[in-house]
């Protein structure tokens, strides 16, 4: 008798959410550089701008959780900003890790051989999106060539400014439950892919999906076994806080 294989994804398949968060302080080179220490290929990022309009890597509209400081972003510079210490909250040896540049986040990753998911967020402080999306523009062309990025965000508009400056890029709107009018709000942008929160996966969603050409990736899963069933399914990828656990 034969058995078949453990459905599970592949390399590509597998994004460290906010790096290795799980192993490192969160959005930090230290979890990008973790996520490749475990063998990943893709790692999500969350950006915002900083008061004096520095595309910074970071998931809140303040630094209060992730690093020594506190105050929001709307009223910080760069320099405040990059003045903190962003690791010691999640353990006193990351005391060194600051809050990095998207620039400095992407030419570090393209040394590790990494690929980023840029997750532009969208914060009451912002004055402008297309402030937001020039500032995400220019340092993605800065890229190194072999480093390939993907835009996901929760807003619909940040995607479709982005589209129309970079059309190759893969942009990915975000859900927490994919709405009733998925197909529409994806055309509209147009995304060639949802990031869905693994909870609300189901396989008819997964089904529907790949008749469109629809790539589905869940978030944020950190049990490989919430997501055995939907592989096979025609899931696209996980985003995880622990790539490991997925990279057997
Ligand atoms: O990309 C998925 C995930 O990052 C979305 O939620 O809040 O962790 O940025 P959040
Ligand atoms: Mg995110």
């Amino acid at each position: 008798m034969t058995s078949s294989a453990a459905i599970g994804p592949s390399r590509d398949q597998v994004q460290a959410h906010r790096g290795t968060s799980a192993l490192a302080p969160e959005n930090t080179l230290a979890a990008f550089r973790k996520a490749a220490e475990q063998g990943a290929k893709w790692v999500e990022l969350d950006v915002a701008l900083s008061a004096d309009g520095a595309l910074v890597v970071i998931h809140d509209d303040t630094v209060d959780r992730t690093t020594a400081g506190s105050g929001s972003l709307g009223t910080l510079s760069h320099a405040d900003i990059a003045a903190l210490d962003a690791g010691s909250w999640f353990d006193p040896q990351f005391a060194a890790e600051r809050v990095p540049t998207l620039s400095q986040t992407l030419s570090a990753l393209g040394e590790l051989g990494l690929n980023a998911n840029v997750e532009i967020k969208q914060h009451p402080h912002h004055r402008s999106l297309e402030q937001l999306v020039d500032a995400v523009q220019t340092a993605i062309k800065a890229r190194a060539s072999h480093t390939e990025v993907m835009i996901s965000s929760f807003d619909p508009q940040a995607l479709r400014a982005m589209h129309l400056r970079q059309p190759e890029l893969e942009m990915a709107i975000l859900w927490g439950r994919p709405p009733e009018d998925w197909e529409a709000q994806l055309a509209s942008v147009p995304a060639s892919a949802m990031h869905v929160h693994y909870k609300a996966l189901s396989i008819g969603l997964l089904e529907e999906a790949g008749k469109s050409g629809i790539k589905v990736r869940a978030w944020t899963c950190n049990n490989p076994t919430q997501l055995i069933s939907f592989w096979d399914a025609g899931l696209t990828g996980v985003i995880t806080d622990n790539p490991a656990l997925f990279l057997k």
